[in-house]
């Protein structure tokens, strides 16, 4: 594993962090969510992110983690950094969601009885909130810090603007801000082409891109049919009919690049996001620990020729 620095901090972050979104609800198979937090592990993922409203239900991603961490993590706590957030909606009533301080503090209170811990390495506002005051809801991660809940904060999904004013803020009360968490893939690359890298990059904050993967299009798995099982059956965010044919066309040649490099598509997808030097980490999701195996290979070739570069920026605009 390669060990990056997050911005101008003391903490370095592994180059692929797992994240908990998929796979680790209830309904999951709790062996395979072990497996998965050891396989990562034990290829040097010392990153776990997760977030209250992850499941599904909400909040059982966190309870799976606390139960991982208690059997197969015994005395592991301090080579690991656990993240949570706060920001969608998680419970009822008008103190359940979005960037209040009576939200965001009392979340992270819940967080933390789930996962059974006194504090995680990261907490994260998980979306900004347009009717609160962004010194409310800074001021609220920066309390997180103080009380001792939380090591560090971040920022997800936080636009350019409010990305510089969430960091002046931040640093304002003595509590940088270490993180900017967007996403950002070969297919969804707003963050590059609306600021958020130069804002992030300017303020000294690390970035780690989530869905690096593009919630698996980028693998091989889509490019003859939709398998069952995949993520694309399942009713969430990632629909079948986003899987047209133009877009596959498009995948296959991606993988016959891929494999010109030696590599496998989700490979060549990972160390494409690695390669934007404002990338401190990728934050893969996985429903199989062979599949943490296959991005950890993308490590064996993260450089780019121009021509490489050329050719993918090409194939994506077709
Ligand atoms: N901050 C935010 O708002 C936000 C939003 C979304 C996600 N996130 C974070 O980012 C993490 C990762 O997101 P993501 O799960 O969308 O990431 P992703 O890495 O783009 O997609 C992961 C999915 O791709 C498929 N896959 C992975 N490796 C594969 C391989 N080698 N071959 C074939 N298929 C493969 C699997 O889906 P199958 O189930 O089909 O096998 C896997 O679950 C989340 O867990 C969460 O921590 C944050």
């Amino acid at each position: 594993m390669l060990y990056n620095r997050t911005g101008n901090s003391g903490l370095l972050l592994p180059a692929l962090s797992l994240g908990l979104w998929h796979s680790f609800g209830a309904t999951s198979d709790h062996a395979n969510k072990r497996a998965l937090c050891r396989k990562a592990f034990d290829l040097g993922i010392t990153h776990f992110d997760l977030a209250n409203n992850y499941g599904p239900p909400a909040g059982s991603a966190e309870e799976a983690l606390g139960e991982i961490l208690a059997t197969d993590f015994k005395n592991k706590r301090d080579e690991l950094i656990i993240s949570t957030k706060a920001g969608y909606h998680m419970w009822d009533g008008p103190y359940g969601e979005w960037g209040s301080r009576k939200y965001m503090i009392a979340s992270l209170d819940q967080s933390l009885k789930r996962m059974n811990l006194p504090y995680v390495d990261i907490y994260y506002s998980h979306r900004f909130d347009p009717n609160t005051p962004l010194e409310e809801t800074m001021g609220a991660l920066a309390h997180a810090v103080q009380s001792g809940k939380a090591l560090y904060v971040g920022i997800s999904n936080y636009p350019a603007k409010q990305t510089r004013k969430a960091a002046k803020l931040l640093r304002e009360m003595g509590t940088p801000c270490l993180i900017h968490q967007p996403r950002f893939n070969m297919l969804q690359q707003e963050p590059k082409e609306q600021g958020v890298f130069k804002a992030a990059d300017e303020a000294d904050m690390g970035v780690i891109c989530f869905s690096p993967l593009g919630q698996g299009l980028l693998t091989s798995k889509y490019l003859n049919g939709i398998p069952e099982g995949s993520r694309a059956t399942l009713g969430g965010f990632l629909k079948k009919d986003q899987i047209t044919a133009p877009l596959v066309e498009k995948l296959r040649a991606l993988n016959k690049l891929a494999e010109a490099r030696g590599q496998t598509l989700a490979q060549m997808a990972i160390g494409w996001v690695l390669a934007h030097e404002e990338v401190t980490s990728a934050l893969i999701g996985a429903s199989r620990p062979e599949q943490i195996e296959d991005a950890v290979g993308a490590l064996g070739n993260l450089k780019f020729t121009k021509v490489e570069l050329g050719k993918i920026s090409g194939l994506i605009a077709s």
